[in-house]
Parts: C-alpha cells; structure tokens; sequence
C-alpha cells in the first residue's frame, strides 16, 4: 500500500505511470471511509488502470468550524479498508499547509448559479471550499477519470460546471446512492448518531421514496407539503429544507413541465446531526 503525505512525492510516482500509458481514477474524499465510498473506489478500480484515493478533511468547505472540529479522522482504519479492496491503491493523504501552504482561503468561483441553491443557501462558502480543493487535486494528480457520489447530487453538478468552466481535462463519473440495509444513505456522520436513532432515521429514505410515488399523480406543491407534514409530525427529525428542482439547473420548481427532469432533495437534523438526501422523482 502506498501512502502519500507529500504533493511532489506523489507527482513524481503518477508521471511515472504516465509514461507507462497507465490511466489514472481519483476518488476524492474525508475519509471515515464507509461503503458508499468503497463504492466509489470499485468502481474505479475496474476503469483504470490505477486509482487514486484522496483522504484529506478539507477546513475550507465547513462554515461550521465544531462541524469540522467533530469531523471523524480514521486513517488508519482508512488505510486498512482500501487495502483490503486492492493493495494497488494509491493514497494521498496530504496535511493542510501540504495542500494550503499558510494561507488556508478558498478561492472565489461563479458556478452560474448552482452555488447559491440549497446547500449553499444554508452553507455559504461551502462550494468555494469544495471547489478549490477539488482543483487542487485535480492539478495534483491530473486523473483521466474522477468519481462523485450522488449522494451529494449539488456537489456533483458543481464538480461538472467547475471542469466545463476551468477547462480541466477529467471525465467526472456519477455513482449511485449507497444506502445501509434499513434505506438510510450512507455517510461518515451515520455513526454519531446513537443506535435508536440511526434505526428511526429509515423514516427519511422511506419518506422520500413515498414522495416519489405521490408526485407521479399530485402537483408538486401537494407533493412538498405532504413531505413537511410528515417531518412536522416526527418527533426525532427536523427538516431543514426540503426542495423539488431541476436536476439540471437545481432551481427550484414549481409547476411541472413535459420533458423535464425533476430531483427531489432534503437536509434533516437529527438531534445536532445534518443529514441529506435526494432522489430522482422521474
Ligand atoms: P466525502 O463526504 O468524504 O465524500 C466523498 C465522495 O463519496 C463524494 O463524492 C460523495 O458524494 C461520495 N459518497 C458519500 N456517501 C456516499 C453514498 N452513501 N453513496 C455513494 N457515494 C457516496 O464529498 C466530499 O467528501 C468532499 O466534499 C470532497 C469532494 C472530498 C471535497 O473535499
């Protein structure tokens, strides 16, 4: 297994690679690794010939800074779960004044309007930090292939419009939801919340899914307000937005069109814990 904590130690193995013609995939994360993550690294691994796993808790993307305090650092379980999956896999695992140097700021960037929809309504300068660590890495390694989960369906349609708007040279894969067995989307902050908790949280994957087969017959407002009754009306989980929008330009809709693609997406708090979750509604 190959760890790297240093960009230019990193640099200098990949162009080695390069030269051999090998095709790089990047699978950026935090780490806490889960196996909607391993998902991710999968399939890599079967698309190139050599994959990059970034573990790195970027401080840039959290408005938060107790969010980013509570942030679960594992690198060693880390190590040992993608070693597991394949002992070929590259890790970087960088410090933040590797990535940052002494001057850990977020660059500004103009994603024609993504940026300032749900996310990023309730996590201002969440996306500027998502966006230049990305870019970060992406001049890092300089990968053919880049994978994003789903899950974070704004982060990904932000990723696309940042190599469009950029011009980076990397094919960006979408990768489906990974759900635990009850229906809940898997995600590193899944395991603080306590067991009762994460049982009840199945209530958030069947709600939306019941909202799937409303909205084939009920307007979308019928639709909305069925989904805050249901949340209003548990006691364990407070809704924090919940959205139908384009699932392109994600603005928000309000009458439904023929031919168009809608996504339904929420944020929940259970106890101090954000969780999100999104579906395609058709
Ligand atoms: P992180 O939350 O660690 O997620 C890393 C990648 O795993 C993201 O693309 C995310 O969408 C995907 N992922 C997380 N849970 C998933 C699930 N249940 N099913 C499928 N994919 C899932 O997202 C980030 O890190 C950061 O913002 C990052 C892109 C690394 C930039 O710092």
């Amino acid at each position: 297994m190959r760890v790297f904590k240093q960009k230019e130690a990193l640099i200098s193995q990949l162009s080695a690679e390069k030269n051999n013609h090998k095709t790089i995939g990047l699978v950026p994360t935090m780490g806490a690794l889960h196996k909607g993550h391993l998902s991710l690294v999968s399939r890599a691994l079967e698309e190139n010939d050599l994959v990059v796993v970034s573990i790195f808790v970027n401080p840039t993307q959290f408005n938060n800074p107790e969010d980013l305090a509570k942030y679960p650092k594992t690198l060693d379980k880390d190590v040992g779960l993608l070693e597991e999956l394949n002992d070929q896999i590259i890790i970087f695992a960088p410090s933040a004044e590797e990535m940052y140097q002494d001057d850990i700021t977020s660059e500004k960037f103009d994603f024609d309007g993504l940026e300032f929809q749900m996310e990023g309504k309730f996590r201002p300068g969440h996306f500027d930090g998502v966006g230049t660590i990305v870019k970060k890495l992406f001049n890092t390694v300089t990968p053919d292939r880049a994978y994003f989960g789903e899950k974070d369906y704004q982060q990904l349609q932000i990723i696309k419009k940042l190599t469009e708007k950029e011009q980076l040279d990397v094919q960006i894969i979408e990768c489906p939801i990974t759900r635990e067995s009850s229906g809940l989307a898997m995600s590193s902050r899944n395991e603080r919340l306590p067991k009762d908790l994460r049982n009840k949280a199945a209530f958030i994957y069947k709600t939306i899914s019941k909202a799937k087969e409303k909205f084939s017959t009920q307007s979308i407002q019928q639709t909305l307000d069925w989904i805050n009754d249901q949340f209003v009306n548990h006691e364990d989980f407070e809704l924090e937005y919940v959205e139908i929008a384009d699932q392109k330009t994600l603005k928000s809709v309000k009458v439904k069109k023929n031919g168009e693609h809608y996504r339904l997406f929420v944020a929940v708090y259970a106890n101090d814990i954000r969780l999100i979750d999104t579906i395609a509604l058709n």
